[in-house]
């Protein structure tokens, strides 16, 4: 176990928490350099965020869900089916933005472009970031539900 600020958790939903919030803050990073029209560098740090979240945090997050740590799916009285359902749109949204990332860039001078025809992928990238940050919260909601007093 370990304490956070007064809250005492597993070692893991710390681990959890801190990772989730580094993630969070390095997509808005990366969209941040998106409408700086740093598209290099945008896509660099948005696919660090997304492979590490996909990579390592969910697929750790879901094995702890199926544990019985929270009891036998659907997880009756807790709030994790909705959050996991968002999380799976977050998913097809942001494999989405990536195909039309790489189908439409333009490369130019070192940097990157998004001519108009890729519109697609700004809007499936702010759904993306969208579903991503109320799936975020909603895990927040868990978290707190779970472990502040
Ligand atoms: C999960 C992954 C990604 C997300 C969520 C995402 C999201 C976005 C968003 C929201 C914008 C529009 C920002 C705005 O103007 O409001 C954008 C622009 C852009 N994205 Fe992505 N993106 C992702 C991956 C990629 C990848 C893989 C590439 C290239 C291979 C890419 C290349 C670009 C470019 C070139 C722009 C235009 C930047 C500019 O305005 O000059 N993105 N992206």
């Amino acid at each position: 176990m370990v304490e956070l600020l007064g809250v005492v958790m597993p070692d893991i939903v710390a681990f959890f928490l801190i990772g989730e919030l580094a993630v969070f803050a390095v997509i808005v990073a990366a969209f941040v350099l998106a409408r700086l029209h740093r598209g290099r560098h945008h896509h660099y740090v948005m696919l660090a965020a997304f492979l590490v979240d996909m990579v390592v945090f969910k697929p750790l997050m879901t094995a702890r869900a199926f544990s019985g740590v929270w009891g036998e799916y659907p997880w009756s009285g807790t709030s994790i089916l909705p959050h996991m359902v968002l999380d799976s749109l977050a998913l097809v949204a942001g494999l989405g933005a990536i195909f039309l990332g790489f189908r439409y860039r333009v490369k130019k001078d070192a940097n990157m472009f998004m001519p108009p025809e890729g519109k697609m992928h700004r809007w499936l990238g702010r759904a993306f970031i969208v579903l991503w940050t109320i799936t975020l919260l909603g895990g927040l909601r868990i978290f707190m539900d779970a472990y502040v007093p």
